[in-house]
């Protein structure tokens, strides 16, 4: 039984793009080779982290993992802007930086870089694109923010949507949505509170009676590196894998595939190599 995790496969795949490439195959039809060969991998990636969030839904050659973290924080960095309740959080409003002025160009940076490596922790990346949690401890990066129960929900639910919008499976999609309502002690240190009064900049002050410390969930010592790596690994059902990493890609959607029986001709090279690799 070889033991053909999701870096071996991906691995094998570029392997034969390139050859696809270097033997003048157009980008578009050695794209629909990919697919292809991706197609088989619930059938023969079969170690743990092939059905791993991020990996499930990355595709070694048009989007890999960074790619795919670096869409949904995007998605959530703009969801959060063009929020009136969450943008007061990122203008300088509720929060002393003002990620929207171009002078902070570089604090807007680090926090995008920050998310991508935070979601690309929690999710489970693991081809190498994503480099570890560089950022803080998330209780101690919120605390002093007025963030209520209907602003956190607010901005899980835009994730959530902009998921649902490329991944069908439910099952997956309420993996990530029940991670981020976990995390609700460490970032929403005044959901605990009746939120009667909803006027953050008035009643909530985070300061006084919040020590997140104390009235946090077990996983005080958050370092997130700790934290995340542990709860993110799902294994559902990998049969959307294609479906959903196409929808995500511009380019496959609108090129042409070779004909049926090259790209059978060509996964059954592919599948030829593979088996001289192993
Ligand atoms: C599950 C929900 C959330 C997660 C996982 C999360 C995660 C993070 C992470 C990883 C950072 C970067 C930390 C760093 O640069 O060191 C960050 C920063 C930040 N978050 Fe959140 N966050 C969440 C919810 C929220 C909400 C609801 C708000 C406000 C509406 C918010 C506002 C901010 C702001 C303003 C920063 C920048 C802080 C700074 O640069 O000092 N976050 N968050």
């Amino acid at each position: 039984m070889l033991k053909i995790n999701y870096d071996a496969h991906s691995s094998f795949i570029e392997v034969v793009i390139d050859k696809l490439l270097a033997a003048n195959f157009s980008v578009n039809d050695s794209e629909a080779v990919a697919d292809a060969l991706e197609s088989f991998r619930p059938q023969i990636c079969l170690e743990a982290d092939c059905n791993i969030f991020c990996n499930k839904y990355s595709h070694p050659v048009t989007m890999n993992n960074s790619e795919l973290i670096e869409l949904v924080v995007d998605e959530t960095i703009s969801g959060c802007l063009e929020s009136s309740n969450l943008k007061r959080f990122f203008d300088g409003t509720d929060f002393p930086t003002n990620f929207t002025d171009p002078s902070n160009g570089l604090l807007l940076m680090a926090l995008r870089t920050h998310l991508v490596e935070f979601f690309g922790q929690v999710l489970g990346c693991s081809d190498g694109t994503i480099g570890n949690y560089n950022g803080r401890n998330l209780t101690e990066i919120h605390k002093n923010m007025p963030i209520n129960l209907a602003t956190f929900m607010e901005f899980n639910q835009i994730i959530t949507d902009f998921l649902a919008t490329v991944i069908t499976n439910t099952t997956d999609l309420a993996f990530v949505a029940d991670y981020l309502a976990s995390l609700e002690s460490q970032i929403c240190t005044n959901c605990s509170q009746p939120t009667t009064t909803n006027s953050p900049t008035t009643t909530n002050s985070p300061t006084t009676t919040n020590s997140p410390t104390t009235t946090n969930s077990p996983t005080t010592t958050n370092t997130p590196t700790t934290t995340i790596t542990t709860t993110p690994t799902i294994t559902t059902t990998p049969t959307n894998t294609n479906t959903n990493t196409n929808t995500n890609t511009p380019t496959s959607t609108n090129t042409p595939s070779p004909s049926a029986s090259g790209v059978q001709v060509l996964v059954a090279f592919g599948l030829l190599l593979l088996s001289l690799a192993f």
